[in-house]
């Protein structure tokens, strides 16, 4: 058989498995450098899904309860996955009265053969 064939689709499907979501997010097929703005970033299930996974897991690691509401500003950068800095505005469920709060946030997600998503940071 051929080894060196099926390291060359190897390496095509490889290309493409990076190529794909950058379109998806930027509809450019190469990573802009530095931080790029997502417009709407509220109707981007992708940064949608990163803001609950931040809340989420803010909550878990500082046992707080805070509430998810919108995605008010996103962010993304292409280093070893995906990276999203977004501004996240969310409820305190301890503070029922309090009004929404901002917070940023930077979550990396990794496209490998799952989707992992790790949060960086939280403020
Ligand atoms: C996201 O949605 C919220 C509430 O619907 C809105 O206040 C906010 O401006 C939206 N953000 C953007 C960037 O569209
Ligand atoms: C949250 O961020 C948005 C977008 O930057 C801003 O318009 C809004 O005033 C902020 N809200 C609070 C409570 O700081």
């Amino acid at each position: 058989m051929a080894p060196k064939s099926s390291l060359t689709l190897f390496v095509f499907l490889s290309l493409l498995a990076v190529v794909i979501p950058i379109l998806a997010v930027t509809g450019k097929p190469f990573p802009p450098v530095g931080w790029q703005p997502i417009e709407n970033p509220n109707s981007s299930i992708e940064v949608v899904r990163a803001a609950t996974f931040a809340v989420a897991e803010h909550n878990r690691l500082a046992q707080t309860q805070l509430v998810f509401k919108t995605v008010e500003e996103a962010e993304w950068q292409h280093i070893g996955g995906n990276r999203f800095r977004l501004v996240i505005s969310a409820m305190d469920g301890a503070a029922a009265a309090a009004p929404p709060k901002n917070h940023t946030a930077i979550v990396w997600e990794i496209l490998d053969i799952h989707l992992t998503l790790h949060l960086l940071s939280f403020q």
